[in-house]
């Protein structure tokens, strides 16, 4: 597989999934306090990115928070593990685009050697878009977008002019010009490469993945274009429904081999098998 950038930063820390977390609970740091026998002022400290919450205490605000206590622990002492990314048997080029403090990932995923690819959203600009933009990739079959956010669809209308794309497949329900709806389980091929899609809503109404596959290949696993549904070491904001984000991190990554490589809106590439065994959000 391709990368021609380096991986950035987990794209969330200690003090964002318990912020998450805590959201989607309904608690805040005084209940969260009660509840867990952790001082309010420690469970802020952690917030603000200070954290020096005992291993035993992580243990109790995983427990009242429902978080995987050992991927929540592992966060907390700035462990958390990143595993090997396996081959595929297509290239990939994830696209990082700074955004805040972190970054916004768009993919580029085609043939080894060849100058056409897929596009998987568009950043957070133009400008972003072609800062990141590999030379070799020089014609667009497709674009796919997980879900509209200015971040991950900032260069949607250059770059479908300038690569003479006419419409991009988006969830159903999304409101975009020129978008085409695409839902479960629906599947398109583009040469080589099969691209199923998964409805998602959880973070947005309107919210998908896509399983990209090489079905004639014989040997390397999948990629999950997972879009804010979920990240290495943590999950999107639920903030169209928790309950859906949750039903569907847990579907979707039962429901593909736990090999497949997963590559999220934010943050660093990671796999099925690390997430499901340690995201704080799986459990
Ligand atoms: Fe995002």
């Amino acid at each position: 597989m391709a990368t021609h950038q380096t991986n950035p930063p987990l794209e969330d820390e200690l003090g964002d999934v318990l912020e998450k977390a805590m959201h989607r609970a309904g608690l805040n740091d005084e209940s969260l306090a009660l509840r867990s026998d952790v001082r309010a002022g420690r469970i802020l400290d952690a917030i603000d990115y200070r954290s020096d919450l005992t291993t035993a205490e992580l243990r109790r605000l995983a427990a009242v928070l429902g978080l995987n206590e050992v991927g929540l622990c592992a966060l907390g002492t700035g462990h958390y593990p990143q595993p090997e990314i396996g081959a595929l048997p297509f290239c990939v080029w994830p696209l990082h685009m700074p955004h805040g403090i972190g970054v916004a990932n768009a993919y580029l995923v085609g043939e080894c050697g060849s100058d056409r690819a897929v596009l998987f959203d568009t950043g957070t600009g133009v400008r972003a878009l072609d800062g990141a933009w590999p030379d070799s990739i020089r014609r667009l079959d497709a674009v796919f977008l997980t879900h509209i956010e200015a971040e991950h669809t900032g260069g949607l209308s250059e770059v479908m002019a300038r690569f003479d794309v006419h419409t991009a497949f988006v969830p159903s329900g999304a409101e975009i010009a020129r978008g085409h709806p695409i839902g479960e389980g629906e599947e398109k091929i583009f040469g080589s490469l099969a691209i199923t899609a998964y409805a998602t809503p959880g973070h947005a109404a309107a919210h998908n993945c896509y399983l990209v596959r090489a079905p004639a290949a014989t040997t390397g696993g999948m990629l999950l274009i997972s879009g804010d549904l979920v990240f290495a070491g943590s999950a999107g904001g639920g903030y169209f429904s928790h309950t859906q984000l949750q039903i569907n991190l847990r579907r979707v990554l039962n429901a593909v081999p736990p090999n497949t490589v997963i590559a999220p809106g934010h943050g660093p590439l990671t796999t099925v098998a690390n997430e499901l065994r340690y995201n704080p959000f799986v459990i």
